[in-house]
């Protein structure tokens, strides 16, 4: 049988870095689910919808193909129609538009049933919002990541730094103050701890000491 890992948090928790590298040393699947998200997010900015009207949004589905790909730098990529976005999910705008679409029923509906045939059909670290308490409701590991706001502006700024699109601190925590408000307010699967995750909070630790108390959680509850 095929173990899963569900790591939800807020955004900038470290859940990305920390899911892929443990994949890795794991030797699992990495499934970053607000990439998917953001393919939506996407598609939506790209074709001039306005991602709060969930009517638009869900007569936009049908006609989507969105698939993920893992290329040769064992890195997961975004396909939408065929087309490998990416770089485009990433960009700073798409982060709101991600939000905004993943707050409709509709969209996460459409999205369930591919998650959950990932977890199926391999051993995955699998990260987002509601993969424990939705998604993954019977995974052998949960883990709640967070860490505080500033912490995760802080980390969110380096990151926009080495991508090339730098933005201005306060800036960036007003954005997460407002996703995570947006995330853990809506009614469909909100950003919510599940009562069997254990919490890992990390703003007082840099990447090693998160990784190792992450891999620590992870043997106490499958054992390896
Ligand atoms: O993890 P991220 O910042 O790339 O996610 C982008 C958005 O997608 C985030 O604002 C919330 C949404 N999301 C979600 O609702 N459920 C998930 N499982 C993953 C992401």
């Amino acid at each position: 049988m095929n173990i899963s890992i569900a790591i939800d948090g807020p955004s900038g928790a470290g859940k990305s870095t920390l899911a892929r590298s443990m994949a890795q040393k794991l030797g699992y699947l990495y499934v970053d689910t607000g990439a998917i998200y953001r393919t939506i997010g996407y598609h939506a900015f790209a074709s001039h919808i306005d991602p709060r009207d969930e009517a638009a949004v869900a007569a936009s589905l049908p006609a989507l193909q969105v698939e993920l790909a893992y290329g040769e730098d064992g890195l997961q990529h975004m396909l939408l129609n065929g087309r490998d976005v990416t770089k485009e999910i990433r960009l700073p705008e798409i982060s709101m538009y991600a939000s905004a679409v993943s707050a409709h029923p509709s969209v996460r509906a459409y999205l369930l049933e591919m998650q959950r045939e990932l977890a199926r059909t391999h051993n995955v670290i699998m990260d987002g919002r509601d993969i424990g308490t939705v998604v993954l409701p019977d995974a052998e590991v949960k883990v709640f990541l967070t860490a505080s706001p500033e912490a995760r502006a802080r980390r969110r700024m380096l990151e926009l730094e080495q991508r090339g699109t730098p933005e201005p601190f306060e800036k960036v925590l007003r954005e997460i103050r407002e996703r995570d408000w947006n995330d853990s307010h809506r009614a469909a699967a909100p950003l919510r701890q599940a009562e069997d995750a254990v919490l890992l909070d990390t703003t007082e630790l840099d990447f090693q000491e998160s990784e190792a108390a992450l891999l620590e959680i992870v043997r106490r509850r499958t054992g390896r």
